[in-house]
């Protein structure tokens, strides 16, 4: 195996490769960087990663992520070897991804207006740190342990720094976490306080403290853990490989997400890439990523809504003029992004071409909602019994908002994934206080 995992930069055209200890996040000429793999690995594997779902006492076998290390092994290890695992892979004692596994949700899919054998919600939010950050923290890690990183540095609306904090601490390493001041929950802040991460408040949103982290990774020797990062988009895959296997590997017609940074529609449109060339998967789902109406920049530029153009990845030649000259016209008129779903308040979301890739090979979509809207797709997971924060809302309202334009058909089988746990205590208490909320149970006295 050894030789078998490498970087490569994801322009065609120049196709810069650097070894797998690179900590670079791009290519000398500023593209991003995927991890890839030389072998094919063979669909067999199909029924390892069932039998590991009875761990035999191995937290790898456990852990949601490793349990396909085959499809993620950048560290290049003897995959059967478990003294070799634990040398190497990061796990927070097996609990990433463990709990993550699709359901149906009764409540939700009439709301929704879709029979409820047809919609699957997959909730992330019962990862350890309490969101889907956890599937690709314990990669990244893994990497940073590595190349012997004695720092992790990230930028965060909240999430990334709590399963950064989380992991860190239980590495023994040590952790910068940069915070657009008041603009993430409490809860999520409190997380990054308890894990003893050391928190840097930026005065401006989340793009200003993605800049800042990155320049002080790079000043002070420390590793970005922001889903830049391909090392975090690798252990991101697992959540559609978690989805798909639990639907015997039969895809389904759409996989939908709420879209921030586009870790994860970049990770889930990696996936699908190789699942399909490897020729583990035979349909390509389609891909749909749910902007907030006040952070839109995937869904303005790829509906042509800035100067008519619809972008597109375009085999590798997207127009990033035209994504230049949309933050310029957002830096011109003081645009910044405004919603309550504070998780997803991104205007420059840095894995935009990746993101586009993804798009562009699944014959993906993009749309927004409203932060009422959201609230309501939070308010009916939370009736069937699960917890999801109000940015998770998003897949929920996105898939009616799709099922009502007709783009998502009544008999296709969908996938909604609810990326994080609620850690804003007062955004359900105040829905359900106000009787003019769709699914509010007011209190009585
Ligand atoms: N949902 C939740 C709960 C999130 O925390 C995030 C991103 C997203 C969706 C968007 O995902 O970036 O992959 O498109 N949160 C990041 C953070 C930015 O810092 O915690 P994406």
């Amino acid at each position: 195996m050894q030789g078998d995992a490498y970087l490569k930069c994801v322009d065609p055209q120049c196709g810069l490769e650097y070894p797998i200890e690179n900590t670079n996040v791009q290519c000398e000429k500023g593209h991003m960087l995927d991890v890839k793999y030389k072998n094919k690995p063979s669909s067999s594997l199909k029924e390892v990663f069932y039998e590991r779902r009875n761990s035999e006492g191995s937290i790898f076998n456990e852990s949601g992520v490793w349990r396909f290390r085959d499809l993620l092994n950048f560290c290049q290890i003897d995959t059967e070897n478990l003294d070799e695992c634990s040398k190497y892979l990061v796990s927070l004692d097996g609990a990433e991804g463990r709990q993550s596994k699709p359901y149906h949700m009764s409540k939700a899919a009439e709301f929704i207006g879709i029979s409820n054998n047809n919609l699957w919600l997959q909730p992330e939010g019962y990862n350890p740190s309490g969101s889907f950050k956890d599937n690709g923290m314990a990669t990244a890690v893994t990497h940073a342990k590595m190349i012997g990183a004695k720092k992790i540095v990230c930028a965060s609306t909240g999430n990334t720094s709590a399963s950064a904090g989380m992991f860190a601490a239980n590495e023994g390493m040590n952790c910068d976490v940069y915070i657009p001041a008041g603009q993430i929950a409490p809860g999520k802040l409190s997380q990054a306080y308890q894990f003893g991460a050391q928190i840097v408040e930026v005065d401006g949103n989340f793009d200003d403290a993605l800049k800042q982290s990155l320049d002080d990774a790079q000043n002070h020797d420390g590793y970005t853990v922001n889903s830049i990062n391909p090392f975090r988009i690798e252990g991101q895959k697992t959540i559609p490989f978690r989805a798909l296997e639990y639907l015997d590997w039969e895809s389904p017609d759409w996989i939908v997400y709420p879209g921030g940074a586009l870790g994860n529609t970049s990770s889930c449109g990696k996936a699908l890439m190789e699942l399909y060339e490897w020729g583990w998967i035979k349909k390509i789902p389609r891909i749909a990523v749910i902007n907030s109406e006040g952070a839109s920049t995937l869904s303005d530029l790829y509906n042509g809504k800035f100067e008519g153009e619809e972008i597109r990845w375009n085999k590798g030649n997207p127009n990033t003029e035209l994504i230049s000259r949309y933050y310029n016209h957002l830096d011109k008129e003081g645009l910044k992004p405004k919603t309550k779903a504070t998780a997803i308040q991104i205007g420059r979301p840095a894995n935009i071409l990746k993101g586009l890739r993804a798009l562009e090979f699944t014959n993906g979509v993009a749309t927004t909602v409203s932060d009422s809207e959201m609230l309501d797709g939070m308010s009916v997971v939370g009736l069937n019994g699960f917890d999801c924060e109000m940015a998770s809302g998003a897949s929920v309202v996105g898939i009616k908002k799709l099922i009502d334009e007709e783009i998502i058909k009544k008999d296709d089988i969908v996938v909604g994934i609810l990326t994080g746990r609620q850690k804003d205590a007062m955004i359900p208490v105040d829905y359900h206080r106000n009787p003019e909320n769709r699914f509010a149970i007011p209190p009585k006295n």
